[in-house]
């Protein structure tokens, strides 16, 4: 599996505010909202549940769990990035049993056996120590619990272009901002090496399929972009292109976006 140990920066050093806020505003796409939807029906919360949102970033899944949980429920939140956990505090200040955390998901402040439920959706592909990470997830469920991971290999992304070379060069520059962008490929075996049984693997796909900025992917082109440029050969030029590039598939109707997410299922 691949692991891009040396060049991946720290979710700190990704995460200041500008790009907290840019992750925000494309995880609030009615496509990534859907995919949130997707996500907490096959977690099925019950109300009264105590929820665990590991690398809760701008708290958009902590609030779902708020709301499936309800006032009987108790939400906590961890999340390494200060950016982010400012967002996801004012997001959630109505609930009185939503609590934050700045905690790495290695070393989790929680006691054994606290959670009924722990999600952690995006996370673990930026953990380099991510059987450490698991380990900790295990450590903190309950016996029972259930929990569930998302992350993304861009392996699967079908991006349309009229420069296939450079969208694949942006895409493997993208791959180097995270340890793990090919988690997927292991994550179920991982799972069950940290104990936990009953792992079942889905997929939620994200399609686009004109150039919107309401959109997972043309809202996603400025992270990749503003990463890519300066790494791998790549210039702000390079940059500007495919961007040009995309909009035009789209002036054209053959803009076409997807990309998978794996959603694992497991219980402890
Ligand atoms: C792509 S965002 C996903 C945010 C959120 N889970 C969601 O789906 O809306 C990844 C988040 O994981 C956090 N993160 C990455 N590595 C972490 C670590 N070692 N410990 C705690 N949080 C981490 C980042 O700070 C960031 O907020």
């Amino acid at each position: 599996m691949s692991v891009n140990k040396h060049t991946a920066p720290s979710a700190q050093d990704q995460f200041d505010d500008a790009t907290s806020r840019q992750l925000e505003a494309v995880y609030l796409t009615p496509d990534v909202v859907e995919q949130r939807e997707k996500i907490m029906t096959l977690l099925a919360v019950r109300s009264g549940e105590k929820a665990l949102d590991i690398g809760c970033g701008p708290g958009l899944t902590t609030l779902a769990l708020a709301q499936a949980t309800g006032a009987s429920g108790e939400v906590s939140g961890v999340d390494i990035a200060e950016p982010m956990l400012a967002i996801a505090r004012k997001r959630c200040a109505v609930y009185a049993n939503v609590r934050f955390t700045t905690a790495d998901v290695t070393a989790l402040p929680y006691e054994d056996d606290s959670f009924d439920i722990a999600l952690a959706t995006q996370v673990y592909e930026y953990v380099e120590q991510v059987d450490q990470a698991l380990k900790e997830l295990a450590r903190v469920v309950k016996p029972g619990g259930r929990v569930l991971i998302v992350d993304t290999d861009w392996e699967s992304a079908v991006w349309a272009s009229q420069d296939d070379v450079r969208m694949r060069k942006v895409i493997e520059t993208w791959n180097t901002h995270i340890p793990h962008p090919q988690l997927p490929r292991d994550l179920k075996l991982r799972m069950q090496q940290a104990g936990f049984k009953e792992v079942r693997v889905e997929v939620v796909p994200l399609v686009n399929t004109s150039y919107d900025a309401q959109t997972y992917s043309v809202g996603m082109m400025t992270m990749l972009g503003n990463f890519a440029i300066g790494r791998n050969g790549i210039t702000e030029q390079d940059v500007t292109e495919w961007k040009a590039d995309a909009r035009l598939m789209g002036e054209q109707q053959r803009y076409f976006f997807s990309l998978n997410r794996y959603v694992f299922l497991g219980e402890k």
